[in-house]
């Protein structure tokens, strides 16, 4: 083979790889999702302690969530505002575990449901470290089903007030986006 075509036959041997490593454009684009919920966690009612803790005693945890392994299971609403009488706009299903030998710190597995506006039926998985005492926590957003698959971000976690009746009432601030494409392929089969 003649110098020349062996330098040819290189170049594009090193275009083709170089090629297959380049993200395309629509891949690389994403939707953002910017969703603000409150979430209401009524110990006893919506929050129900399924395990009893023996580890640790955590002073500065509320009553009924104070001993490192504390699990509790949650069906909890979630509004449009921080009234537990405005809208609904669906439910955080999951559990948290009281899951810090030292440090007052819960892990959190949670799918928000969305029963109102355009993520109707699509649901957001919710993981992370919630360290209660802080004034905001950062969670993950994991993923996604329906218009939000593939969702991917983070939640900002605050506990804006405690009412009567260990009624934690918690903002959320979800920040997350969604593969173009996906959002359109789920667009176009709902
Ligand atoms: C949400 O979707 C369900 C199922 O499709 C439907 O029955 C319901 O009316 C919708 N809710 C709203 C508020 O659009």
């Amino acid at each position: 083979m003649a110098r020349s075509a062996k330098l040819l036959l290189l170049l594009a041997v090193i275009y083709i790889l170089a090629a297959a490593f380049v993200v395309p454009a629509s891949a690389a684009r994403r939707r953002a999702v910017r969703l603000q919920l409150y979430m209401h966690d009524i110990a006893g009612v919506t929050a129900v302690q399924v395990v009893k803790g023996t580890g640790p005693l955590h002073p500065s945890m509320p009553p009924g969530n104070r001993h490192f392994g504390d699990t509790t299971v949650m069906d909890d609403l979630l509004t449009e505002g921080p009234s537990l009488e405005s809208s609904p706009v669906g439910r955080a299903q999951g559990s948290y575990v009281l899951a810090g030998l030292v440090d007052p710190v819960v892990v959190v597995t949670a799918t928000f449901k969305l029963t109102h506006g355009p993520y109707n039926g699509s649901t957001l998985v919710i993981a992370g470290r919630d360290e209660v005492l802080a004034e905001v926590r950062e969670l993950a957003v994991v993923g996604g089903t329906g218009k939000l698959r593939r969702a991917s971000g983070h939640v900002l976690w605050r506990t804006l007030e405690v009412l009567e009746g260990a009624h934690y009432v918690l903002e959320l601030d979800v920040c997350a986006s969604l593969p173009a494409t996906a959002a359109a392929s789920a667009l176009a089969t709902n």
